[in-house]
């Protein structure tokens, strides 16, 4: 199981030499699953298929986001990445069943191929550490390395630096998910960084305390005025978000998905139910998770 991810804090800094930016993020994985199949290929070949949920407004044909199935995909470029450094004469028959949105900023695919990953690391018998594997995953994109481990986290440098963080508490969040999506290079490319950048302690002390209405206060996510620029969903979120009694709001990551904070369960259901006959894409409430 591959969850997905909501970005609770994300301040863009300094553009670096390589092209990247230099990020501050909190991150948070979210009871929201893509399902991962491993099997061991004798034959020495990789493989994949994928199949987008029945549910899912991601279809591989005539919909949102199509797939890939060949070696752009995430996940084979992750298995052929250790297989290349680890063990070159194996093989594997890769699955994915999609439920996550795919281009929304909730980093489906990212975490699709730390699964896999973990997966190969196991059934080839490998031994690697996690921190061997990270170094893989942060070859294949920035947010990989998260998903290599439980829980909320701190991520900085371009992404790939990765600090637990034990006391978030569980919380519950309704998270919106637009029909189209944006590419992430895009909306780096239209973001300024920031001139003072904002600080992620009052937010982690905020939300170490259980004070939810100062953390909905304190909700960043920098990328999202240069995604609101790219893509109308963004401020239409925005818009019927404020209708709501959430405790704060933003998008997640480089969008196109936004999210509310809600104080329980129970109310996450109901600005779900709100939310939901507006027209606005999938819409779910979802809590924190592992
Ligand atoms: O590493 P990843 O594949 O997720 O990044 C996709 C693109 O997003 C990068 O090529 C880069 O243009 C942009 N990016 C960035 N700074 C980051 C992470 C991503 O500029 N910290």
């Amino acid at each position: 199981m591959a969850p997905a991810k909501v970005n609770l804090f994300l301040e863009v800094h300094a553009k670096r030499l390589d092209g990247y930016h230099e990020l501050e993020t909190l991150l948070a994985p979210v009871d929201w699953f893509d399902t991962v199949y491993f099997k061991d290929d004798p034959r020495g070949q990789i493989s994949l298929w994928c199949e987008v949920a029945a549910g899912s407004h991601d279809r591989k044909r005539g919909g949102r986001v199509s797939i890939p199935e060949g070696p752009d995909n995430l996940v084979v470029k992750a298995i052929e990445a250790l297989r290349r450094r680890a063990a070159p004469t194996r093989g594997a028959r890769l699955g994915l069943v999609k439920r996550i949105p795919a281009a929304a900023g909730l980093a489906g695919g990212s975490s699709d191929a730390a699964a896999a990953l973990v997966a190969a690391n196991h059934a080839w018998q490998l031994r690697r550490t996690t921190e061997e594997l990270a170094e893989i995953a942060a070859e294949i994109g920035s947010d990989l390395p998260f998903f290599l481990g439980p829980g909320a986290a701190i991520c900085r440098g371009r992404g790939e630096r990765v600090e637990r963080v034990a006391s978030l508490g569980q919380l519950h969040l309704v998270v919106v998910a637009p029909p189209d999506g944006l590419a992430t290079v895009d909306v780096y490319r239209a973001c300024r960084p920031a001139d003072s950048p904002r600080p992620i302690e009052p937010l982690l002390d905020a939300l170490a305390k259980g004070h939810l209405d100062k953390a909905g206060r304190l909700l960043t996510n920098r990328l999202q005025s240069a995604a609101a620029r790219l893509s109308p969903w963004i401020e239409r979120a925005e818009v019927h978000m404020d209708q709501t009694d959430v405790l704060g709001h933003q998008m997640s990551g480089s969008g196109t998905s936004y999210f509310g904070l809600c104080r329980n369960a129970t109310h996450a259901r109901r600005v779900a139910r709100q939310l939901g006959t507006r027209g606005l894409g999938r819409v779910r409430a979802v809590r924190t998770w592992g």
